[in-house]
């Protein structure tokens, strides 16, 4: 008796055979070998501090296709969005009211809102986590020779699941696009920058995280965000304001804005047995 033919694995999965062959019909094999070089610079560019493959993941789409899948919530919960590369772990804790800037340069904005239930109900004593960049479109973590916090911290809300903090009015910045990343969207002819937002992570027991973005509306990138990451819900004003009072009775010498966001939240899924 012969011995068995051997069984090429793909030919156990004739559909995706196919479509593996459709994909890569006409690759010549330069073009194979540019691909693992780039493959291989995107590893070798990436170490503890700079993570290329999940900015890699972002411009494709792939990150945020990613979020879609596992956050499905109802339509009024806040969106989801992506992560991204700048939040700290161990944010100094702020006060509702405080000034979260620390010195970071930039015109002052004072951030309101609530945190509330699908049905309307505040949660209070949420944890939030806020990070942004300042008016230069850099984050503190980006400042080689900064060692303390500036446009980040964490604060809880308050019993009417109020929020409320100064900071500064963020900017639009290119993400880092030094690296492999940045030459691929350089090839497709594609901006590296994202829009003006602020990042907000919020926890609450009962409740799942919330990682998302508020986007300052009229910002020229909205439409082009290198990691597709604007949702038109995510997208508010931040109105701007001659010196004078400010919501919280703060007598400003200097124009400052204002941006107001409340977060609903969904229900954490509940465990079965
Ligand atoms: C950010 O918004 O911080 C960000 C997100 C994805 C990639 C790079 C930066
Ligand atoms: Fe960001």
């Amino acid at each position: 008796m012969n011995p068995p033919e051997p069984v090429q694995v793909l030919d156990l999965f004739p559909e995706e055979r196919a479509a593996l062959l459709e994909l890569l019909s006409g690759l010549t094999e330069e073009e194979w070998a540019r691909g693992i070089d780039f493959l291989t610079r995107t590893g070798h560019i990436t170490d503890d501090k700079r993570q290329e493959f999940i900015l890699l993941s972002d411009v494709l789409g792939v990150s945020m296709l990613a979020i879609e899948i596992n956050n499905k919530k109802p339509a009024e919960a806040t969106a989801s969005t992506v992560f991204g590369p700048f939040f700290v772990e161990g944010s100094p804790r702020f006060a509702n009211g405080d000034d979260l800037a620390n010195g970071a340069p930039g015109e002052p904005c004072f951030v309101q809102g609530r945190v509330l239930s699908l049905t309307g109900e505040p949660i209070p004593d949420a944890h939030i986590e806020v990070w942004q960049a300042d008016d230069k479109g850099f984050y503190d973590v980006q400042y080689k020779e900064l060692s303390q916090a500036r446009g980040r911290g964490h604060l809880y809300s308050d019993r009417e699941g109020r929020y409320y903090f100064w900071s500064v009015l963020p900017e639009a910045y290119p993400i880092p696009d030094d690296g492999p990343v940045g030459e691929l969207l350089e090839a497709a002819n594609r901006s590296p920058m994202r829009p003006a937002h602020v990042h907000f992570m919020i926890k609450a027991p009962g409740y799942k995280t919330l990682i998302t973005h508020v986007f300052k509306e009229g910002d020229r990138h909205l439409d082009s965000d290198a990691v597709f990451g604007v949702k038109s819900s995510l997208i508010t004003g931040f109105q701007r304001h001659e010196p004078g009072t400010a919501p919280d009775g703060k007598k400003m010498d200097v124009p400052f804005y204002t941006m107001s966001y409340d977060f609903i939240l969904s229900p954490a899924e509940e465990k079965n047995g």
